[in-house]
Order: C-alpha cells, then structure tokens, then sequence
C-alpha cells in the first residue's frame, strides 16, 4: 500500500510524543483501543486557565497510519479551546492524511482519543 508523504513524515518524525502526569488537574488523558485491529493509542492534553489547550501528548501502539493521526491531532488541539478539539472530525484527519479506506479506522481512532481526552478533563472539573 503507498502511504502519503504525509503520513510517511509524522510517522518518521511524529510531534508531541510523549507524557503528561495523568494526576495533573488541568490534564485530561484519552485512552482508547482499535476492535478492528487492537491498536492502542494514549491522547492527553494540558488546559490553561482561559479553557485554551495549552500541550497535547501521545503515544500511540499501532500502524504508521494510527501514529500519524495522533501525531496530527495533537499539531491541531494545541492552541484550541475544549469545544474546538472535541469538534476535529476523523474525516478531517483523514483527507489531511490521505488515508486509503483500509485505514480510515486509524483516523476514527485519533478523533475517539480527542474526544476521550476533552472528557476526561471536563469530568475531572466537574464539566460533565
Ligand atoms: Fe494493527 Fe494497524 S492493524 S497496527
Ligand atoms: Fe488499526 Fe491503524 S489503528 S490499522
């Protein structure tokens, strides 16, 4: 299967790898799973005081397509408010991306990670 340049570059240099403290208040932290093919991907996000996504780390278990889509989603929440994130559509990621339909779950992942993540956070502070 020929992968984008796009994808080819977030798998070979992905963003934003990496760990929050979970304990963290302002952090909130997604961890979601693949049925379709175990994948595991971690997503979380740091919050300032304006509601505004201040960092965003992952670490993703899975297929260059799975990384890629994190490594991406975690480039776009940065700088963007709560609703603003929960709002990025896989759809997106993966026209971004140029996914092939075989990996399109890949993308479902990333969009279910952000969205755990937001969740989380917004639990944590009694949002929810
Ligand atoms: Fe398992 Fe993507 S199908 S790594
Ligand atoms: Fe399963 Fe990419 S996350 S193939």
């Amino acid at each position: 299967m020929a992968y984008s340049d796009k994808v080819i570059d977030h798998y070979e240099n992905p963003r934003n790898v990496g760990k929050l403290d979970a304990a963290d208040p302002n952090v909130g932290t997604g961890m979601v799973g693949a049925p379709a093919c175990g994948d595991v991907m971690r997503l979380q996000i740091k919050v300032n005081e304006q509601g505004v996504i201040e960092d965003a780390k992952f670490k993703t278990y899975g297929c260059g397509s799975a990384i890629a889509s994190s490594s991406l989603a975690t480039e776009w929440m940065k700088g963007k408010t709560l609703d603003e994130a929960a709002s990025i559509k896989n759809t997106t990621i993966a026209e971004e991306l140029a996914l092939p339909p075989v990996k399109i779950h890949c993308s479902v992942l990333a969009e279910d990670a952000i969205k755990a993540a937001v969740n989380d956070y917004k639990q944590k502070k009694g949002l929810l």
